[in-house]
């Protein structure tokens, strides 16, 4: 096999929060295919950084009153700690505010604008005169212009779906200063990344990319790309733009850059290693991404084409994967499901979510779901029940009757088995089918344990003259174990250590799988892994619960709406429905039709809670709804009402049911 070199990166995280499942997840999938290619004898460097720059980071470090440098060095040691605490591998992990990332992403800039492809326009921002500052839509909140909802960010609506300018909002405020923000207009610079429809469409169907993640490309490249905006102006935690004072680069023009400013700090701290020859145009090294489906645009878009104009060398792949929900659900704070790094570290083993991860991963952006019963059941059936048992089973027998000397040569056809299963393992890693995998893994240590049931070795021990017999099957059980660990390696790294450290043997490579080991002397079994307890898994949702603060005058998010007189409230009708029907609306991501009974009449909703709720879940349930609601014409047909619903979106949107005695028509109060 010729050797590759190979760069890897995680998508680098924001330095205003801690680690959290999400960033674990995919620093996990990153780190097994990492370890994976190591293992093969491949050159494999993983750099990551902390994301620092943005009017976030100022905000918060003035909030805290210190420096945003200090803060950012208090948040990545923070992150490194909990990366090391899940045994992710990285080689370096740097930050984006480095002179490394400064120096190329002004050099980057330099090419680009040598090159034509930035252009300058004159745009109308929001800007908020107290805090001196233009505001991103996400500080400003006002009314919605289509469904009149108040408390709405600047640029969708929450309530109602629309999307628009923060320009749009009605009467908006500014959420840093409660001040009302003017119009005021600022030069801003443009990457014409509308010039490279062509170049993309080409490169994001190169094998670069999944399908899925190829055809949704497609629509936005179909669609025609807009230039992309890549200036802030000043107050801005980040890298000034060369030429044009008091005009920032956006945050993500140099994140990505951050990749290889990474790796240019781990270059120089390593002289054997060439910078160039990774980057340079044409390079047939390697350069793979591993990201979330959230941020392909900047990824497969913007970043390939940057790259392609400054004269770098494209990306070989952008591997994305999906979001984490928990239970079914979107992890939570308040129900104890967002979970941080550090929480989980103080209750449970990091090597059971890296096994539970990766027996559920596929290369695609499915969602991955963990279902905290099956994350335990999962773990213990697997990795306790079937893989560390084994050893557990023949180890106490070599060592007490053998001196842990091994059988001289292998005794079942097994051995040569699981070895042949070698190469269709590794393809699944390497596509980043670890669920495969890991299912292949696992119906090998099935077989292993049958064939220890099958020769009962506990059972010859006790007839004088079997000795040999039962050396030669516990020495088997041994080897088969050995082959286990060393497909699971670059998922479960610390169980391999301790694995390697009972059997005596070096640090176990891929390779090694062709070989058995015979006559040697192992050490005493010690548990490997013990169960996952569930208990100690609900004690971490607990410390994860987080409640709002009361000891300190609470301020809602989004904030409160203007006051109403109580004879405005008297006039909203609210009345039980009987929801008779719920169909899917095509073309709508977020509607269900409802057919609600009223006791007298049938009226027909749109509401919003296609996340939520399946039509066949809701189909026979009482809900309360606004009865009165003048019919509104919408895209897909006229509403003639409102379902009430309550929640923080997506899944979590609750219905409002009626009691169980209710009829349908009566009146809600
Ligand atoms: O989405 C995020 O959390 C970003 N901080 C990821 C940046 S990835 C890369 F481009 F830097
Ligand atoms: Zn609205």
């Amino acid at each position: 096999m010729t050797k590759r070199h190979i760069l890897v990166t995680s998508a680098l995280p924001n330095a205003n929060g801690s680690i959290h499942l999400g960033h674990l997840l995919e620093h996990i999938q990153t780190d097994i295919w990492v370890r994976f290619q190591r293992m093969r004898g491949h050159t494999c460097i993983y750099v990551c950084a902390d994301d620092t720059h943005g009017a976030a980071t100022m905000l918060k470090a003035d909030e805290r009153g210190i420096s945003p440098e200090a803060l950012i060095a208090e948040i990545q040691a923070e992150h490194t700690r909990d990366f090391v605490g899940f045994g992710i591998s990285h080689d370096n992990y740097y930050s984006t505010h480095s002179p490394e990332n400064k120096e190329f992403a002004q050099a980057i800039y330099t090419r680009l604008k040598e090159a034509g492809q930035i252009k300058v326009a004159m745009v109308d921002q929001l800007y908020d005169p107290v805090k001196e500052m233009f505001l991103a839509d996400r500080f400003i909140v006002g009314t919605c212009p289509r469904c009149k909802t108040p408390g709405q960010y600047g640029d969708n609506c929450e309530a109602c779906g629309a999307t628009y300018a923060a320009t749009d909002l009605i009467e908006p405020t500014s959420k840093l200063s409660g001040a009302e923000p003017v119009l005021k207009q600022s030069k801003h610079f443009f990457f014409a990344l509308s010039n490279f429809t062509d170049f993309l469409k080409e490169w994001t169907r190169s094998g670069t990319l999944h399908e899925q993640v190829a055809n949704k490309l497609s629509e936005w490249l179909d669609a025609g790309l807009q230039d992309w905006d890549i200036s802030r102006d000043a107050p801005y935690f980040g890298f000034e733009i060369p030429g044009e004072p008091g005009k920032y680069f956006y945050v993500w023009l140099d994140a990505p850059i951050g990749y290889m400013a990474s790796f240019k700090n781990y270059c120089s701290n390593h002289p054997d290693v060439d910078f160039d020859a990774y980057w340079k145009a044409g390079s047939d090294y390697e350069v793979h991404h591993f990201i979330g489906k959230d941020i392909v645009n900047f990824h497969a878009l913007f970043w390939p084409a940057m790259l392609q104009v400054a004269g770098f060398r494209t990306p070989t792949a952008v591997h994305a994967h999906g979001f984490i929900t928990v239970n079914g659900l979107k992890m939570s704070k308040s129900r104890g499901t967002f979970i941080n790094a550090a929480t989980y570290l103080e209750h449970l083993n990091p090597e059971y979510l890296r096994y539970y991860f990766a027996a559920k991963l596929g290369s695609g952006i499915d969602d991955l779901d963990m279902n905290l019963d099956d994350f335990v059941q999962r773990v213990n059936s697997d990795v306790v029940g079937k893989v560390v048992n084994i050893a557990s089973r023949c180890a106490g027998f070599l060592v007490s009757k053998f001196d842990g000397v091994l059988a001289a040569s292998a005794g079942t056809p097994l051995i040569a088995e699981f070895a042949s299963a070698k190469d269709a393992i590794a393809g699944h890693y390497e596509n980043g089918e670890y669920g495969r995998a890991v299912r292949e893994i696992m119906a090998l240590a099935d077989k292993a344990n049958q064939y220890i049931d099958e020769h009962k070795p506990w059972v010859l021990a006790k007839e004088a003259g079997n000795e040999a017999k039962v050396q030669q099957v516990c020495s088997d059980g041994i080897n088969l174990f050995r082959l286990l660990v060393t497909y699971l390696k670059p998922i479960m790294p610390t169980l391999a250590a301790s694995s390697e450290a009972f059997l005596d043997i070096e640090p176990l490579g891929w390779d090694d799988v062709d070989t058995a080991l015979t006559g040697h002397r192992i050490n005493k079994f010690k548990p490997l892994m013990t169960r996952v307890d569930p208990d100690a898994v609900e004690r971490m949702i607990a410390a994860g619960v987080e409640t709002p603060q009361t000891d300190t005058a609470p301020t809602l998010e989004p904030p409160l709406g203007e006051e109403i007189e109580f004879d405005d409230f008297a006039k909203v009708d609210l009345r039980v429905a009987l929801i008779v029907a719920a169909e899917h609306v095509e073309g709508a991501d977020k509607l269900l039709k409802l057919t609600l009974d009223l006791g007298g009449e049938q009226r027909t909703v749109f509401a919003g809670i296609k996340a939520a709720y399946s039509p066949e879940d809701i189909v026979g349930k009482h809900t309360v709804m606004v009865a009165n609601l003048k019919p509104r014409k919408m895209k897909f047909g006229v509403s003639e009402g409102m379902v009430l619903a309550a929640g923080p979106g997506g899944k979590d949107i609750f219905l409002l049911e009626a009691d169980a005695g209710a009829q349908p028509g009566m009146i809600v109060r």
